[in-house]
């Protein structure tokens, strides 16, 4: 028997049927056990490991029996992170690594985020293996069968496990590669290190029977006060559904379609709107017959408006900055709490109010973390030059990428912008790729502005002008251009007389710009291959003075927040594996080039 739900008269019910996401929305605020911590592992350089079926992790029963491995007495690694960092002779290694370890399987009152019902319920409930990213492919085998593979080094994934653990000594191994391949997103060569491992948390998740899979609870694109909330169970069946957000008094009840899938769309009385400003977020619940997510969500607009980006209906200009995913003092992957808090806090004392994740979905706790601060978001996926635009795999590739990506952060308000390629070359080929993830991801998320990076702005001296010739660009919400005069090319025409007539009557970011230092090297301001500071300093004024001339420009994303490793990188002083466009260098050291951005943010901020 259904529960008939009165549904408040203000509200317009419809249902949806939502497309259903790969993995369930909002994972830490499930009831959860982290599988993080030590894993044994050791590397398969040659890829044998599959044919000796090492996840079956036997030993031998008889002297007629022995293995050439174990996992006894092997490397351990720590999960979450990369492989890379951890042993000096792994730092370049490019292959399989097979991990594993032992888990009981959890009682009913070790999850998280417990409450009472859910203790009863998780006994006759359901148990996901969750993953919060794996770089770049793996295998997952548990009690020495194979039960999921997912390929993409920075996006979740799950896979069930009910009826599958054992009370005591679970085994689960994962066989991981790096290995770069042409068909992959990113292919073969790409400038930041080519990480390895299990990167993100791990965790045993558990859910009821039927429970709220994925919900999208969001303010209208253009309308202050109108909230849309749709929401799909994890089974084909009609059930209420209660979406609550008690400060603003609403208490919405849906009832899902024979699809599972239900939406509701009312107005609510004095919304504290999100913004950098005042990043304010509310509680929110939502709540099946079993079960119950909570989280902290923010409510805002943002619309491209002619040339203007407008957050809540004010145009705002996009006081930007990069960095990758990357403790460089650790020279290994972020993934923590606290390196999300490391590299926002050095964002934040720019005087930012975005930042563009360069080049991949970082680790959820950066994206919450950013949110809470009140800087907005750019995120994109790794479809970084080199990308195959004819091999259809590819394209799947990507269009699963970025549905992960948008189906794990979609209800967070700091995500303004999903950037769907960074330094693409024009091509039928191409533009066919990118709008079929323009496409994918708009069905998905049509509330947020879509990006692409170009690096395709040229000084034209017929006119005089730099102008970008890419019948592409109309596509997007917000077109944005990588430009680097007074590094990889000289300046053609001063500054000060720069004309830019590039994707007029759009916004226009430009998302990098730069060039290296090494912190502490003094020398000529002339000379780029003096690897000065005063040279990084003497480009950045540069750059700034060009700004004042560009007349759509809507926002600058310096390229970049901190020195990043980098396999490019060969000058054996300057650089030695060191990309050091950094405004940070890699042992947290501001250089001078950090406080001319600085000023220049803060000047804006007065409204300079
Ligand atoms: C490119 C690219 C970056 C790269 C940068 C550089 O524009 O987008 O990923 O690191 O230039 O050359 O430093």
């Amino acid at each position: 028997m259904f529960l008939k739900c009165m549904l408040a008269a203000a509200a317009i019910v419809t249902s949806a049927v939502m497309e259903a996401a790969p993995f369930m929305t909002n994972v830490y605020g499930r009831d959860y056990v982290l599988l993080n911590g030590k894993w044994s592992a050791f590397t398969d350089l040659y890829d044998q490991g599959r044919k000796m079926e090492v996840y079956k992790n036997r030993k031998p029963q008889s002297n007629e029996e022995f293995y050439e491995y174990s996992f006894d007495g092997a490397m351990r690694l720590d999960v979450p992170g990369d492989w890379n960092s951890q042993y000096p002779e792994l730092k370049y290694y490019e292959g399989t690594m097979w991990y594993a370890r032992h888990f009981d399987a959890p009682t009913p009152n070790s999850f998280r985020n417990q409450d009472s019902e859910a203790a009863a319920i998780t006994a006759t409930g359901r148990t996901f293996l969750y993953f919060g990213a794996v770089s770049y492919r793996c295998m997952v085998y548990l009690n020495g069968e194979l039960i999921a593979s997912h390929e993409g080094g920075f996006t979740p994934f799950q896979v069930e496990v009910t009826g599958l653990l054992k009370d005591k000594d679970n085994f689960l191994c994962l066989e991981v590669s790096n290995r770069r391949t042409p068909d992959a997103i990113p292919a073969m060569n790409f400038d930041w290190w080519n990480y390895g491992g299990i990167t993100r948390d791990v965790m045993l998740v558990s859910v009821p029977q039927v429970f709220v899979e994925d919900y999208f609870i969001r303010l209208d694109k253009n309308e202050p006060d109108l909230i849309h909330a749709s929401v799909k169970l994890s089974c084909e069946v009609e059930r209420e559904v209660v979406v609550e957000i008690p400060e603003l008094k609403v208490r919405q009840a849906i009832m899902t379609d024979a699809s599972g899938c239900g939406e509701v769309s009312f107005r609510v009385k004095k919304l504290k709107r999100w913004s950098p400003d005042a990043p304010k977020l509310y509680d929110v619940s939502v709540s099946g017959e079993t079960d119950r997510v909570c989280e902290k969500i923010g409510f805002r607009n943002i619309v491209a408006e002619g040339e203007r980006i407008l957050v809540n209906g004010e145009p705002v200009f996009m006081r930007s900055v990069s960095f990758h995913e990357e403790i460089p003092q650790r020279m290994g992957r972020a993934f923590s709490q606290a390196d999300a808090s490391m590299l926002l806090s050095e964002a934040a004392a720019l005087g930012v109010n975005m930042v563009r994740l360069a080049h991949y979905p970082q680790n959820e706790y950066t994206v919450r973390l950013a949110e809470q601060m009140g800087i907005l978001l750019w995120e994109e996926i790794p479809v970084w030059q080199g990308i195959n635009f004819t091999d259809e795999g590819t394209r799947a590739k990507a269009q699963t990428m970025l549905s992960e990506m948008i189906y794990r952060d979609r209800n967070r308000c700091a995500v303004g912008y999903w950037g769907v390629a960074n330094e693409t070359k024009p091509s039928a080929e191409r533009n066919a790729f990118l709008d079929s993830l323009l496409h994918t991801g708009r069905s998905i998320d049509a509330t947020r502005l879509y990006v692409a990076a170009f690096d395709l702005a040229y000084f034209e001296k017929s006119t005089g002008h730099f102008e970008m010739h890419d019948d592409f660009i109309s596509n997007l919400d917000v077109v944005a251009v990588n430009k680097y005069m007074g590094w990889y090319h000289p300046w053609p025409v001063n500054p000060s007389d720069a004309v830019w007539d590039v994707a007029a009557g759009q916004p226009l970011i430009i998302s990098e710009f730069g060039g290296e230092a090494l912190y502490g090297q003094s020398g000529s301001d002339e000379m780029a291959g003096s690897w000065s500071e005063d040279y990084q300093a003497r480009l950045y004024r540069d750059n700034l003075e060009m700004f004042r001339h560009i007349p759509n420009l809507a926002g600058v994303s310096p390229w970049v927040l901190f020195d990043f490793r980098s396999p490019y990188r060969f000058h054996p002083s300057n650089q030695d594996g060191w990309n050091r466009k950094g405004l940070v260098s890699d042992r947290g050291q501001r250089k001078k080039a950090w406080y001319i951005m600085r000023d220049w943010y803060a000047s804006i901020s007065r409204g300079e």
